[in-house]
């Protein structure tokens, strides 16, 4: 890998996985993004155009260099597309089982040395290199949402992660423009590990009636200048992906100030999962 544009393979076409496929896109290079389902690629697709779109009215792309970018992502249906890829970065939900088929499935059809990436902010890197050959090949790339947005990548070393991997990645993040810092295979890394106790002491704020959703978002937003307050962010990343990475948190370090709320467990449970299913801490139209 010389350092030019890069076969990128992008596997789950959601709301990272989309934001992935565009960011690389927009960089110059080449991006097959997988997703099985017909009506979930048709929603990637407009998920980019609208971000996309969003970018030209803000001045940040025009209508060319637009279009070139929309032309350098194919959507595939099938994984056994991605058998030419350089890079393949798995974007699919956050669930052990269904990460580790991805990655077994990435053994089998990729080049022998394909990087192999993860987007996962909370299962363990080691152990989905535990199911490839070679598992010098396989880190975790860790993007923030909205990810054409957001500058940073963590990148995460596991335990076998050989150095080349790693420098391949970080020229792959400077080429999309994104900053990045590095953490060790750790439940949450470095930002989940401050931010997801932080949502929770919010979320725990409000359980106990201590003050209003409004007054706790504002304080957080109006007197510390975050663009969110922390429960708009919550409804934002979404209550059970919240809930799923500090269950992550609590049962890697098992200390009981990383236990979640029970209010985000019945959040979870009723489906008020936020932005994408119109009520959380905040109702959506
Ligand atoms: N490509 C490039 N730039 C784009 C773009 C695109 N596709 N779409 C929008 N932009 C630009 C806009 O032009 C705008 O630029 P300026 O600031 O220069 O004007 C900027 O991005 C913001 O876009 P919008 O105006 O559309 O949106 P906004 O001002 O309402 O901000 C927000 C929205 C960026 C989401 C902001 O509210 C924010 O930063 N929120 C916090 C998000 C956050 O904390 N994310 C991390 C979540 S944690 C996570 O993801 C990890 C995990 O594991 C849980």
């Amino acid at each position: 890998m010389d350092g030019g544009p890069l076969r990128v393979g992008v596997v789950g076409g959601g709301l990272m996985g989309s934001g992935i496929a565009e960011a690389a896109a927009r960089a110059g290079h080449h991006v097959a993004l997988f997703e099985p389902i017909e009506s979930a690629r048709a929603a990637a697709l407009a998920r980019i155009e609208a971000s996309t779109a969003r970018a030209v009215a803000g001045g940040k792309l025009d209508e060319p260099a637009r279009g070139a970018l929309l032309a350098r992502i194919d959507r595939v249906e099938e994984l056994g597309a991605l058998a030419d890829r350089e890079l393949i970065i798995e974007a699919v939900s956050e669930d052990t089982e269904i990460k580790l088929g991805v990655f077994r499935e990435l053994d089998a059809i990729a080049p022998a040395d394909a990087i192999l990436a993860s987007n996962t902010s909370s299962i363990p890197i080691a152990r989905l290199a535990s199911v490839v050959a070679g598992p010098g090949r396989v880190l975790g790339l860790h993007f923030f949402s909205p990810v054409p947005v957001m500058p940073l990548i963590e990148i995460v070393r596991a335990l076998e992660t050989s150095d080349e991997t790693i420098a391949t990645a970080e020229r792959f993040a400077a080429s999309l423009g994104k900053a990045t810092i590095a953490s060790k295979d750790r439940a949450g890394f470095i930002v989940n590990m401050l931010l997801v106790p932080y949502l929770c002491s919010a979320a725990r704020m409000l359980e106990e009636g201590f003050a209003s959703r409004e007054d706790i978002d504002a304080g957080m937003k109006v007197g510390c200048g975050h663009p969110m307050g922390p429960l708009t962010l919550c409804d934002f990343i979404g209550v059970d992906v919240v809930l799923a990475i500090a269950d992550a948190l609590h049962d890697e370090f098992r200390r009981p100030e990383l236990a979640a709320p029970p209010l985000l467990r019945r959040m979870a449970s009723a489906g008020r999962l936020g932005r994408k299913s119109g009520r959380g801490f905040y109702e959506y139209s």
